[in-house]
Parts: structure tokens; sequence; C-alpha cells
């Protein structure tokens, strides 16, 4: 399966949440070897949509001329698209924003009705792609942390989505936290083998992946400088 994991960090490599990304991507390679490509959205060039419709009216032809054209053949040709992210403000960080925003052209203007609500109608055939969501946040296991995110690509994707959100993640990149979080990682490693044989993972590791790595008041007060 070609994955194309869009990174949306803009610390790039650096991310906190890639830690979980790449363990989940080998977990779905021990069961069968993935081409994987990798976009960092912070050092692409992406304008804002101008939001005038044209490219819908327009077969797709957008009216900027930046790196999106690009980023558009390359959904085009995948079968999977990971968006990896840190969450910003209880959604998406900006510069992603902009791409999401940015895929417009590949709608058209024509709208219909599924279930109760209406959606626009591709200007592709889309059905053969799959998305998921793995996002790291700052905050310990506050509850609803996630919950507009998470509508949010429920909407977006209603043919389905699968998420991973997962809090106290700039642990990951601390090396001294390695004892809690090398277990966690290991989880996270079974969901993407799971993931890629089942196209879901289970109920049991789904709640174990809830579990915070370690106590939010103690998470809380290690931020706070008076663990
Ligand atoms: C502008 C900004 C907004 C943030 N908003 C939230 C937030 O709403 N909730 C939260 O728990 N953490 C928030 N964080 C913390 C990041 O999600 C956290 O540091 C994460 O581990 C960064 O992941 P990354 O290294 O993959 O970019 C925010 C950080 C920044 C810089």
């Amino acid at each position: 399966m070609k994955i194309l994991v869009i990174n949306g960090s803009p610390k790039r490599e650096k991310s906190d949440t890639l830690h979980l990304t790449h363990a989940f991507l080998d977990g779905m390679n021990s069961v069968h070897e993935n081409e994987i490509r990798y976009i960092n959205v912070a050092e692409k060039h992406i304008e804002y949509c101008l939001g005038d419709l044209s490219c819908m009216k327009n077969g797709g032809k957008c009216v900027h001329n930046d790196d999106m054209a690009q980023i558009l053949g390359d959904i085009l040709t995948s079968d999977m698209l990971l968006f990896s992210f840190p969450l910003y403000g209880f959604g998406v960080p900006a510069p992603l924003k902009a791409l999401l925003d940015r895929t417009l052209p590949l709608g058209s203007l024509a709208m219909r009705k599924v279930g109760d609500r209406y959606e626009h109608v591709e200007q592709a055939d889309f059905s053969h792609l799959r998305y998921a969501v793995i996002s790291g946040c700052g905050f310990p296991n506050a509850q609803h942390n996630f919950d507009a995110l998470r509508l949010q690509f429920k909407l977006r994707f209603p043919n389905g989505v699968f998420m991973l959100t997962v809090s106290e993640a700039p642990m990951f990149s601390a090396i001294e936290a390695a004892a809690v979080t090398a277990p966690f990682l290991e989880l996270v490693r079974h969901a993407g083998r799971e993931y890629a044989e089942f196209g879901i993972i289970s109920d049991e590791l789904a709640e174990k992946l809830a579990v915070p790595m370690i106590p939010e008041e103690t998470y809380a007060a290690i931020c706070n400088g008076n663990a």
C-alpha cells in the first residue's frame, strides 16, 4: 500500500507526534511492507485558499501556483493518507489547515445528501483512499481535549478515519522518559499491526492506549517544575 504521511508539526522531524507515527507504521510494515512517502508541511509553499470556489467550477484548477499541485498529485497516487500533527488550540496547526482547505479542487460545487447531512461530490473517485490521524498534545489526559478535532475529521472523512490521539506527547522526545514511553510505543506498534490486518484496532487495545503514561497530576507537576 502507498501511504502518504502528512507531517503537520512545525517541528518537522523533531515532532513528538512523529514517534507515535513511526511506531504505528513499524507495526503496519510488520504485517506487510508499505511504500511510505513523507510531506513536511512546514517546508512547503502553501498559499491560503482565496475562497472564490473557482477551482470547483474550473475542472480542479487552482489560481495559486505553489506546492499544492504536487501535493494533490501525491494524494491522488496514494492508498492511504496518514495525518501526523500536534494538537494546536484544540484543532489542527495552521499550516496543515491551509493544506486541508486547499484540497478543495478535488471536489466540485455539486452536493449530495448522505444520511442526514450534505457533502460535495468529488471530481475523482477517492473510494480507495483510507485515512488515519495521529495527534499528540501537551496537556495531560484532560477530558474533551481532542473532542473538536475528532468531530472535525469524522465530518471531513465520513466514510471512516482511524484516529489515535495521545496526551502527554512531549514525553516522547524526552530520553529520560523512555521507561514509560517505550512500552507505550510498543502498544502503538501493536495498534499498527491490528490496523494493517483488520482496518480497526480492538476495544481492549484502544482502552490501553487511552491510559496516560504517567498520572496526570505527576505530569502537570513535572511541567510546572515542582515534581
Ligand atoms: C500554538 C500551540 C498550541 C497548542 N495547543 C494545544 C492544545 O490546544 N492542547 C494541548 O493539549 N496542547 C497544545 N499544545 C501543545 C502541543 O500539542 C504539544 O507540545 C505537542 O507535544 C507538540 O507535538 P509535536 O512535537 O509533534 O509538534 C500547543 C502547542 C502550541 C505551540
